[in-house]
């Protein structure tokens, strides 16, 4: 008798444990996938390069274009984009909501920008 008390509380954690991969497979299929643009199959880097360095990328634009001392970026394909959040990025990835905050909303990323950035939602409010 004594035994199967102390077997039950055992099995339990076991069972957490155990199921635990199951738990997170269903919190990320519960995740909202961002949507990608339409008809469109390129960012302007590959989406592996944007995925990781898209934060470095905006970091520096900033730096490039407030210092005026550059406003176009080139890429590895030789084509030219401003450097511009709102006019670039914005103009394909035409929501934040559904785009950058659906990935930003799960790993924790506070998106500070649109404090003074307008995303695409407010502008078609004005
Ligand atoms: C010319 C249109 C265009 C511009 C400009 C553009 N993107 Fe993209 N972006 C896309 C497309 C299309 C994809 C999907 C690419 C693919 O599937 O290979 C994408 C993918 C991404 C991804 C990866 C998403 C994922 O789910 O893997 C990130 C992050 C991203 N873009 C951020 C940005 C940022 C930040 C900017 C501005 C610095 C920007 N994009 C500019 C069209 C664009
Ligand atoms: C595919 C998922 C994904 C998409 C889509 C995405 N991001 Fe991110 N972003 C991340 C991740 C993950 C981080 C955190 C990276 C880290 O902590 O190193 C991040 C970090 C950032 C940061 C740095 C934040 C900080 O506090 O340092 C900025 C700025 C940023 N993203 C802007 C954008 C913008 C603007 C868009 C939409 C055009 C966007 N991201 C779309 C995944 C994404
Ligand atoms: C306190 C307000 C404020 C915040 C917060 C802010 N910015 Fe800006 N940003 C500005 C101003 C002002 C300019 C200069 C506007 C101009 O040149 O037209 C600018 C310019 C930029 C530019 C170059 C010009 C353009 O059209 O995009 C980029 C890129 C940029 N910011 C990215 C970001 C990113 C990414 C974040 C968040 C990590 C951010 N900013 C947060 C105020 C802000």
């Amino acid at each position: 008798m004594n035994s199967m008390i102390k077997v039950i509380p055992a099995l339990a954690v076991f069972l957490a444990i155990v199921t635990i991969p199951v738990w997170i497979n269903i919190g990320a299929e519960e995740m909202e996938k961002p949507e990608l643009p339409e008809g469109m199959s390129e960012c302007i880097e590959s989406r592996e390069y944007m995925r990781a360095n898209h934060m470095k990328m905006l970091d520096q634009w900033r730096d490039e274009s407030v210092r005026g001392s550059d406003h176009m970026y080139t890429n590895s394909k030789g084509q030219k984009f401003e450097k511009s959040l709102v006019k670039t990025c914005m103009n394909c990835h035409s929501s934040q909501e559904k785009f950058c905050e659906r990935c930003h909303e799960s790993v924790g990323v506070n998106n500070y920008c649109w404090d003074c950035h307008f995303t695409p939602e407010q502008m078609e409010a004005n």
